[in-house]
């Protein structure tokens, strides 16, 4: 039996199920005691959480790629944490970790859990904590294998990126640009849009919210796009496909802007233009590259550290601010990739 420290934990765990976007009510805070770490486990001080629109997936019930989080439990989370106390010789006192660390102030680790919880050590001179959930994280992860694996660039292609802007998006532009890319964003607003091409070297971005995303495409794929990296589905994922070249790839790694749906998912009314363009459409899901992180990791810091990769993150502190802060996802008011600043150090 493990002994109680005198730390308390603040958690934030699911109260409901939500119907549409989620609200304070489906959360419940609660506050418990901080056991020590039984044999080859861990106690992890949470530092940084991110917050993904894959959370909102979660709070559903139903099958998907991972089991739903259960009512009452502490809501799942991937984080950056420093470990405070260790009974396993892979992790000391003071090492920084990346680790499934859900949203509260501490997590227990036991020893069964630090594979599954995908727990590894991450070096602070290679990258910030947040750019560890970041560009060297889950979204880097994923933005690298689906363009790379299923998008296979080639330079000279025109690659088109929705949520531009945001985690995922801005890796992928980034890729597809160092690869020889012609790149075009879709993101909400014209700071978004000024900061991926000016900051960033995209080719130009759309602002659906201020026009016709047809008519920019028009413009600036004058040769039509050879992949899509559709991080929106809806309406956005319709137009992009009445615009594909013949033999195009579309890498379906989101939907936000279905998420909150009341009703069902709305899928492409032009998937016939696969047909016609012998296209190909294919899902991706970030956790089965898990074994190719490091490869993809070292190229990533590779590219930061010449300075030929940025990363921005936008950083909330407050474990009590987790319901409004999680919403700006979903409202397109996070700038970057969203994370949450629980403790600082
Ligand atoms: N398949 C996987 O393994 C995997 C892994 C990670 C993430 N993802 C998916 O990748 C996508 C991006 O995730 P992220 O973490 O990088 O989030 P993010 O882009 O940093 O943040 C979400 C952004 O989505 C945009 N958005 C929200 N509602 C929208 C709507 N109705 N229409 C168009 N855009 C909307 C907003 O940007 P604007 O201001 O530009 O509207 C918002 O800032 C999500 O769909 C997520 O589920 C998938």
């Amino acid at each position: 039996m493990s002994t109680i420290t005198s730390l308390s934990n603040h958690q934030v765990r699911l109260a409901s199920r939500p119907v549409g976007p989620a609200t304070r009510a489906n959360w419940s805070f609660t506050t418990e005691p901080v056991a020590e770490p039984g044999p080859g486990g861990v106690l992890v001080k949470t530092l940084y959480l991110s917050l993904d629109p894959a959370m909102r997936g979660w709070m559903n019930e139903g099958k998907s790629y991972i089991p739903p989080v259960e009512i009452g439990a502490v809501m799942r989370a991937g984080g950056i944490g420093r470990v405070i106390s260790s009974n396993n010789p892979a992790f000391a006192v003071g090492d920084h970790v990346n680790a499934g660390l859900d949203v509260q102030e501490y997590c227990l680790i036991p020893e069964a859990q630090i594979k599954r919880s995908g727990m590894f050590k991450i070096d602070l001179r290679v990258g910030s904590a947040t750019q560890w959930l970041n560009v060297l994280g889950m979204p880097g992860m994923t933005g690298y294998f689906g363009l790379m694996d299923v998008g296979q660039p080639k330079a000279g292609e025109t690659v088109v990126v929705s949520g531009a802007a945001g985690a995922v998006g801005q890796t992928v532009g980034q890729i597809a640009k160092l690869k020889g890319c012609r790149v075009v964003g879709i993101a909400g607003g014209q700071a978004k849009c000024d900061w991926v091409v000016k900051e960033l070297g995209f080719d130009a971005c759309i602002d659906y919210k201020a026009g016709d995303v047809k008519a920019g495409l028009k413009e600036h794929c004058p040769k039509g796009v050879d992949i899509y990296f559709d991080n929106v589905g809806g309406e956005i994922l319709d137009t992009v496909l009445t615009r594909i070249t013949r033999g195009a790839r579309i890498i379906i790694c989101g939907a936000i802007s279905q998420y909150n749906n009341t009703t069902p998912v709305k899928g492409p009314a032009n998937y016939l233009s696969l047909l016609v363009n012998r296209a190909r459409m294919e899902g991706i899901v970030v956790f089965d590259y898990a074994d190719r992180y490091p490869q993809a990791i070292a190229e990533m810091a590779g590219y930061l550290k010449a300075g030929s990769m940025k990363s921005k993150e936008d950083v909330v502190f407050g474990l009590e601010t987790f319901p409004e802060t999680l919403l700006k996802l979903f409202n397109g008011e996070n700038f970057g990739k969203l994370v949450l600043q629980v403790a600082k150090e």
